[in-house]
């Protein structure tokens, strides 16, 4: 996706203005309820009065027609052709830490192979004492385990390096998804094959068109990777790589190899496309970083954001986001109304995992003045999100993958929100 960013310069008032929404519309007053006497409560409604559409309606239920525009997007001029291409996260409109699964972004280089799970195949081969082919059937008498993992493409934010771009969350940070996965540890697979003591890498395949693959040590393959054919409970949606993909938790999306078909063991890196004239991270020096495998913390405010608006205009309310981090948990987000002059704790309500996304709510009584909003996440390791300033002294400008620096969405009186940069 490299060359398409280069040359763009900041454009961000003329772009995707159309996705914020209407302006405020004082209703609820600054309490959040409403007196007696709407007619939505005390009169009878067209619902109530005929029988609704019974059991068996949808076999597999499908959300309120009323939720249509929460949805998956792409950006038109981002790639050529959809076979490879990108889309993006409503993350503006998803609350808790799951993404369900109809949304969660796709990113394929070949399109989405259709793979009958009688036809599927794994095999092993390379360094090991014996190349095994596993058909699903094998794979389901081996133990598995239940893991929710954010998977992250490390060009997320790769737009925004050079300044405020797209105007909203869904697509400055819309290409991550936080899944629970059903899967056997890799490790156990490995240990099945016996892997040969000269065996130091993993070079897994993906059997769609573009044959997708990438290096991984053995280190991290024996440790949390898994072979996983359950995403939130069902089966793999087509789109993330059903029957089966390989999850690498915390570790830069590219790696994660949908319709995964073989695993190489070898004792050396490959150095393939996607690690080399890809997924590279070009510094100020000319010089190129080698592997940026884990995903540095990062969060944003989802909610409001230039897609989701302020229409209640001022007092008593609500603002939430994510955070999540490739090398723990998150214990703690600060958020800032005034672009960084003081700082709020966040409350963090939800699962707290290894790995995972995690939400944050600041609840407070707006006073209907312009607002910068920033989140800064804090990860267990005590590391702290950087300012863009600071993630730019560290890496240049040439950088496209790998932007995990704070956001700041400008609110004006109408509750209006728009993409800025401040620091
Ligand atoms: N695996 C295969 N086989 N083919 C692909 O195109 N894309 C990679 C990775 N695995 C890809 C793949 C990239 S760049 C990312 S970010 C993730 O899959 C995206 O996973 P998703 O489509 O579930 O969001
Ligand atoms: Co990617």
């Amino acid at each position: 996706m490299s060359n398409i960013y280069k040359g763009l310069k900041p454009s961000r008032r003329n772009f995707l203005r159309g996705a914020a929404a209407s302006g405020a519309a004082l209703v609820g007053g600054a309490t959040g309820a409403r007196a007696a006497g709407d007619p939505l409560i005390t009169e009878k409604q067209p619902w109530s009065q005929y029988l609704g559409a019974g059991v068996d309606e949808a076999p597999y239920g499908m959300p309120s027609k009323f939720e249509a525009h929460v949805r998956r997007q792409d950006v038109p001029w981002l790639t050529a052709d959809p076979i490879s291409s990108i889309n993006f996260t409503p993350l503006h409109e998803l609350d808790g830490i799951i993404t369900p699964n109809g949304v969660c972004f796709e990113r394929h280089h070949g399109g989405v192979a259709e793979i009958a799970p009688q036809d599927y195949r794994l095999m092993i081969n390379g360094l090991v004492d014996r190349p095994l082919v596993f058909t699903m059937d094998d794979l389901m008498r081996f133990p598995r385990e239940n893991h929710v993992y954010f998977l992250e493409c490390a060009a997320n934010s790769g737009m925004e390096w050079a300044g405020s771009q797209l105007n909203g969350c869904q697509f400055t940070h819309g290409m991550i998804h936080n899944v629970m996965y059903t899967g056997i540890p890799l490790r156990l697979l490995l240990e099945e094959a016996g892997v040969k003591t000269s065996g130091k890498w993993l070079l897994p395949e993906g059997a769609d068109a573009s044959g997708m693959t990438r290096s991984i040590p053995m280190e991290k393959a024996m440790d949390d990777c898994l072979v996983a054919f359950k995403m939130n409970g069902e089966a793999l949606r087509p789109e993330q790589g059903y029957p089966v993909r390989l999850v690498v938790p915390g570790w830069e999306g590219n790696m994660w190899i949908k319709w995964l078909r073989r695993i190489e063991v070898g004792d050396q890196p490959w150095h393939h496309r996607e690690e080399t004239s890809k997924y590279t991270d070009l510094l100020a020096n000319g010089q190129a970083r080698r592997f940026t495998w884990e995903m540095d913390a990062k969060s944003v405010i989802t909610s409001p954001s230039p897609q989701k608006p302020i229409t209640h205009g001022p007092g008593r309310m609500v603002l939430t986001g994510v955070a999540w981090s490739g090398r723990g948990t998150i214990p703690r987000v600060d958020v800032t109304l005034d672009g960084g002059i003081t700082w709020h704790m966040a409350r963090m309500s939800g699962p707290s995992m290894d790995k995972s996304m995690h939400r944050f709510y600041y609840d407070f009584e707006w006073d209907g003045k312009p607002m910068l909003l920033q989140s800064r996440a804090h990860d267990s390791t005590g590391y702290v999100q950087p300012t863009k300033d600071a993630l730019r002294a560290i890496r240049g400008e040439n950088s496209i993958y790998h932007n995990n620096s704070i956001q700041t969405w400008s609110v004006n009186e109408q509750g209006v929100a728009e993409n800025v940069e401040i620091s």
